[in-house]
């Protein structure tokens, strides 16, 4: 049986930072579902298709054209949509907005499940998203959900922008985040939840280190 950590929460929670360094230390592979909805999405607009037009969504999502790079060394996940590589591009604002309106569509998530499986391989695999607990591995050996208040996660997300050299302030995106947890959490198919049988994590008054020892603590149990 592969191993399957997932870790899932809302936007700015910090669950790529805790899923990288995880994946890392206990080298296991790593999915960043955000990234293939991010990257789906970034698509969608070069091509010009609307969020009504699902046949079109579904052509595209069977054939994008996405590949994943990781450097161990800078702990970093490298995207590449038809080759070309997108890292900064899907890090915007303007890419996580329109990922959120994409992902509410039930048919384009199904189709893009096969996609995330397949990220499941020896020796274990690090997921980290909104459903990869409640939907995609529901099987999954451990299962995190980290929350953590909105301010706090704001300010994460500004720092994360910031560390990729993309202008914001707090204000804006503080009504960004919120406006996205609230399209997320409300959606009808998969939407943000915790499963019963996950470990909440309340990241707001936490460091990084001092979330991965309880992240890694369930692992080792
Ligand atoms: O985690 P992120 O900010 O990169 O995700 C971008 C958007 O993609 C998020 O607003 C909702 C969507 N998403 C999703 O619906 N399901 C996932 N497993 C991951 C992301």
């Amino acid at each position: 049986m592969i191993p399957v950590l997932t870790i899932d929460g809302p936007s700015g929670v910090g669950k790529g930072t805790i899923a990288n360094i995880m994946a890392h230390e206990l080298k296991w592979n790593l999915l960043d579902s955000g990234a293939i909805y991010r990257a789906f999405a970034l698509a969608a607009s070069k091509r010009n298709i609307k969020i009504d037009n699902t046949d079109e969504q579904l052509k595209l999502a069977s054939s994008l054209n996405l590949k994943f790079e990781s450097d161990p060394h800078k702990n970093k996940l490298s995207v590449f949509l038809d080759n070309i590589e997108v890292s900064a591009e899907l890090r915007t604002e303007e890419t996580a907005e329109l990922a959120s309106k994409f992902a509410m569509i039930g048919p384009l998530r199904e189709s893009l499940l096969l996609r995330q499986k397949k990220f499941k391989q020896p020796p274990g695999l690090v997921a980290d998203g909104r459903d990869m607990g409640s939907v995609v591995f529901k099987d999954a050996s451990f299962k995190v959900f980290l929350t953590a208040n909105v301010e706090v996660r704001a300010q994460r997300r500004l720092k994360q922008l910031h560390d990729n050299g993309i202008a914001g302030i707090l204000s804006q995106t503080l009504e960004e985040v919120k406006k996205r947890d609230e399209r997320d959490a409300s959606r009808k198919h998969s939407p943000l939840i915790a499963s019963k049988d996950a470990l909440v994590i309340d990241t707001s008054n936490l460091t990084i280190n001092e979330v991965v020892a309880k992240v890694m603590a369930l692992v080792k149990t």
